[in-house]
């Protein structure tokens, strides 16, 4: 479709056609496993990458094809590859950048699982993370060496919310030769487009807003396809040395700057096997259809709502940056309003307490996830940040007194009431 389009009208249209055979106007659900070859000469150029179609659904498949080119589309990239949770997004594209003994640079503020892969299981492959202070950009300069290959951080902190300055971390990392990767799941690309501020390669967990009513996991990848891997050639080896189960073909050569979506693809999804199924892209696909709309209600409950906590006697601290005096940040990178995920302290609050407000909640759901319709709450330091260190818990944003909130698309009076009621118990 025509990239002049606006956002609301990309997130229906963009990457889907009424189907050619049957006309159906939804895209179509492929559930299948394979893909009939038209000759042996089509299936052997098809392996080599020499021709681009479907093979088999490990690699792609036309459903998923539809959502990684609507994504690709609301994020301004070139390419996008989808997976099927956003850890596994996570792992294809930085399985792209590192070998054994090389390391990439990481925002101390994350989800708590993102820290654990990365510090952890990341650990076995020989990648070796370090964390920088995304408060201060400039702090990444000197954890920076040759084997750094990848800047992390999130637009939009889970789970305090805060906003991150891409840009000036963006200049960072290029200026290092070093691309940088956004997770943009807190603030889906209604509320930030990282490329425009500098992110080479964007990441989501679909799981969340993008599919928005809790019901598929999924992941993606979208390449901006700016950052000059070719330029780099020993530093980017895995795209720029020839591949020897490719007949010796350069990713960055034969493809320029799709070579790391395709990469992702041919060596990624075909060895770790991270697919997205058809059924949950399809799923996806239609979540996104009224991202728009349930953004900015998820936007506007959240302002009502952590502004009346942050007046509430029994209530001390709350990090929605609309109850924060306005920095440069709020104006570069809250023009559509803020994201629905943030944390709030109780009072002199207790972990006890902490838990007897949780349970008394009633139209809150007590779960693991955020970007839901329904709102959501949890305490992050004995669940989702609990496998961290109680010092790495502090670090993340995490504290053992804050509770987070992922504010729903419910009515606003209605979300009031729940938290007056539970907060009086406490
Ligand atoms: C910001 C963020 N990034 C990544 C993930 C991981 O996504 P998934 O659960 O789809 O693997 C999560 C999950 O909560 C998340 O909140």
């Amino acid at each position: 479709m025509g990239t002049n389009y606006q956002f609301e009208t990309k997130a229906i249209h963009a990457g889907a056609a009424p189907d050619p055979i049957t006309g159906s106007r939804q895209t179509p659900i492929h559930l299948t496993t394979s893909y009939q070859f038209k000759s042996s000469e089509h299936a052997a150029n098809l392996f080599a990458l020499k021709e681009f179609g479907y093979i088999y659904s490990r690699l792609h498949n036309p459903t998923v094809a539809v959502l990684e080119q609507r994504l690709a589309s609301l994020e301004g990239g070139v390419f996008a590859v989808a997976t099927n949770s956003g850890h596994a997004a996570q792992l294809i594209a930085l399985f792209n950048l590192l070998e054994s003994g090389d390391e990439f640079v990481a925002a101390k503020k994350l989800y708590g699982g993102s820290i654990n892969q990365f510090s952890k299981s990341f650990k076995q492959f020989g990648w070796n993370v370090k964390f920088f202070d995304e408060s201060n950009p400039e702090s990444l300069n000197s954890l920076i060496t040759d084997k750094t290959k990848a800047v992390f951080i999130e637009s939009v902190t889970n789970p305090e919310g805060n906003l991150v300055d891409i840009e000036a971390i963006a200049n960072i990392a290029h200026k290092h030769n070093i691309p940088l990767l956004v997770d943009n799941t807190v603030a889906t690309p209604y509320l930030i487009n990282p490329i425009q501020f500098g992110a080479d390669i964007v990441i989501h967990s679909t799981t969340k807003f993008l599919s928005g009513q809790g019901t598929v996991l999924g992941g993606i990848i979208i390449d901006s396809g700016k950052f000059p891997f070719e330029k780099f050639g020993n530093k980017f080896p895995l795209l720029n040395n020839p591949d020897s189960s490719y007949n010796q073909l350069v990713f960055t050569k034969a493809f320029g700057n799709l070579g790391f979506s395709v990469r992702a693809i041919a060596v990624g999804l075909r060895d770790l096997g991270c697919q997205q199924s058809a059924f949950d892209a399809f799923i996806t696909l239609n979540g996104i259809e009224t991202l728009s709309l349930r953004i900015q209600q998820h936007a506007k409950n959240a302002a009502f709502v952590a502004q009346w906590l942050s007046k509430h006697p029994k209530i001390s601290w709350v990090s929605h940056p609309s109850t924060k005096p306005e920095t440069d940040l709020h104006k570069k990178y809250g023009q559509k309003g803020f994201s629905s995920v943030f944390t709030f302290k109780l009072k002199n609050g207790t972990l006890e307490q902490g838990v007897k407000f949780v349970e008394s909640l009633k139209l809150f759901s007590h779960l693991a996830n955020i970007g839901d319709t329904r709102s959501l709450v949890i305490h992050p330091a004995s669940t989702t940040h609990s496998q961290l260190s109680e010092e790495n818990k502090i670090l993340a944003g995490a504290g053992p007194e804050l509770i987070r909130l992922s504010i729903g698309i419910e009515n606003q009076i209605d979300l009031i009431q729940d938290l007056e009621q539970a907060l009086e118990k406490v």
